[in-house]
């Protein structure tokens, strides 16, 4: 890290003390305290003048410092008062708060008239699934999200809406956003009240008029990029809800476990559910038009945008273990595992600038809904029920040493296209030799003991990581598949948003 200095302030200003001449030098009073400065070869009353600039923010002697052009001793002495916590910010922040939240209202509108536009198409459909969401976002009861009872929309009870994708989704990135990110719930609020504004009806009595100013500033401290990306992600969830794309793909019957097991039979029985799953599924759109690709097409570059995405978040999703009083064991392996991990997003970005993208273009990319639902959904799962966390990993982390033959392809094309298949070829063997498909084992075999209602909720819960991971490459495809010329993803400049 680098070292504080005076330079950092926008607007500093000395606080407001009482100068008297000390024995030596000059005495400043700062409400009990009092500093005694001494200096050589400058007059008193030439340090007191300035002592007295300072203390005004808009003096051009803090400007003349800026610029370099004041005597040293006045750095020298402006230094010394800031080592004395003596000197303060005055630029309250206000004004840029004010236009980032400007910004993050105009795109939680422009978001909202996207919306809005699906929805008054056919607003009979999307009726009961906003009143859905909405009630998702208005209940702000937090046990539910800590307690892992049955798997969201899945069992009977959901009504209509069991087995729905969608919701589903949609329900770990609003649990994702309620432990870290809690002003996305007000924007995501926000953007529904314009939808329904637009639509002309709404499911609850009224309609919060104009919203108060503090919660519309705490849009402003999220990342712009973040907005837009979960704004963007959850307009498409809800878009999809009603249609068959949003319902699952995959179920599991997870009702005959009623048993106590322990953690290396659950990791047996995840296997076997996944790799049963796997074959049902057979190939996807992903893979179909990977395996097509006899040239770096969009398609594949779009793979490794997406891909630093998610390895630029990955680490994330063992935060929540990392606090955990795990057992002895399980801790130093999670850590392990961190360490692992850590900085592999630069292999990805690597790769992607040796395929002729710009850097701070793919970092400003804005990840596809189901990039961020990926990373959230782990990290709610992390810190909701370990067990389930270990079971999903496996969908990441490679199933019993399975080997894909799209991703062989893909790098294949990669290293014969230029030499950054080193970078590819490097990262897959990390993992390999890493061991990272034995993870799941090992880290269920630290689990001693398994509830009937934790087996339950980590099958389906690592079924359902296996569809996000199949959708996000099928969305990979979808998004980047038709594309001549790389487009990222994203509403400005350029860029274009995904649509259904
Ligand atoms: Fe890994």
């Amino acid at each position: 890290m680098e070292r504080w200095d005076i330079d950092r302030y926008r607007r500093p200003a000395l606080v407001p003390c009482e100068l008297s001449a000390g024995i030596e030098g000059l005495t400043i009073g700062v409400g009990d305290d009092a500093v005694d400065l001494s200096f050589e070869g400058v007059g008193r009353d030439e340090v007191a003048e300035v002592v007295t600039q300072l203390m005004r923010p808009s003096s051009d002697v803090w400007m003349r410092l800026n610029e370099g052009a004041c005597p040293a001793w006045v750095r020298t002495l402006t230094v010394q008062l800031d080592a004395l916590s003596l000197i303060e910010e005055t630029d309250s922040g206000i004004d840029s708060v004010r236009s980032d939240a400007q910004h993050a209202m105009a795109l939680c509108r422009d978001v909202a008239k996207r919306l809005a536009a699906v929805v008054g198409r056919r607003p009979g459909m999307y009726r009961e699934v906003l009143g859905v969401v909405h009630q998702m976002l208005a209940n702000d009861a937090p046990n539910r999200d800590t307690t892992p009872g049955a798997f969201p929309f899945s069992g009977k009870e959901s009504g209509p809406f069991a087995g729905n994708f969608a919701l589903q989704s949609l329900h770990f990135q609003v649990a994702y956003a309620r432990q870290n990110a809690p002003e996305l719930l007000f924007a995501w609020q926000h953007m529904l009240g314009e939808v329904f504004r637009e639509a002309g009806w709404h499911p609850a009595a009224a309609i919060p008029d104009d919203a108060p100013l503090q919660r519309l500033h705490s849009a402003a401290s999220l990342d712009s990029l973040d907005l837009e990306m979960y704004l963007l992600s959850f307009a498409h969830f809800v878009e999809i809800a009603p249609l068959r794309v949003g319902r699952r793909m995959t179920s599991a019957d997870t009702e005959r476990l009623r048993q106590p097991c322990s953690g290396l039979a659950l990791a047996a029985r995840a296997e076997r559910l996944l790799l049963s799953a796997l074959d049902r599924l057979g190939s996807n759109a992903y893979a179909s038009a990977a395996l097509a690709s006899r040239e770096v097409t969009p398609l594949v570059k779009g793979l490794y945008v997406e891909q630093y995405h998610v390895t630029d978040r990955f680490v994330e999703i063992l935060g929540p273990l990392l606090s955990r009083r795990l057992k002895r064991n399980l801790r130093a392996r999670l850590f392990q595992y961190f360490q692992e991990e850590y900085g592999h997003e630069a292999f990805e970005l690597a790769t992607c600038v040796a395929l002729g993208m710009n850097e701070a273009e793919v970092r400003a990319s804005v990840p596809l809904p189901l990039t961020a639902l990926y990373i959230d959904a782990y990290t709610v799962l992390a810190h909701r029920l370990p067990t389930a966390f270990f079971t999903s990993i496996m969908v990441t982390e490679g199933l019993r040493d399975q080997h894909s033959p799209v991703h062989e392809h893909i790098a294949a094309l990669v290293e014969s296209a230029l030499h950054a298949g080193d970078i590819v070829a490097k990262h897959g063997e990390t993992n390999d030799e890493l061991n990272h498909p034995s993870l799941s084992r090992l880290f269920l075999a630290d689990v001693a003991h398994v509830s009937a209602a934790e087996q339950r909720y980590s099958l389906e819960a690592a079924l359902f990581m296996l569809e996000v991971n199949m959708r996000q490459l099928e969305s990979v495809a979808f998004f980047y598949g038709d594309q001549t010329r790389l487009q990222f993803h994203g509403l400005w400049e350029g860029r274009r948003p995904l649509e259904i």
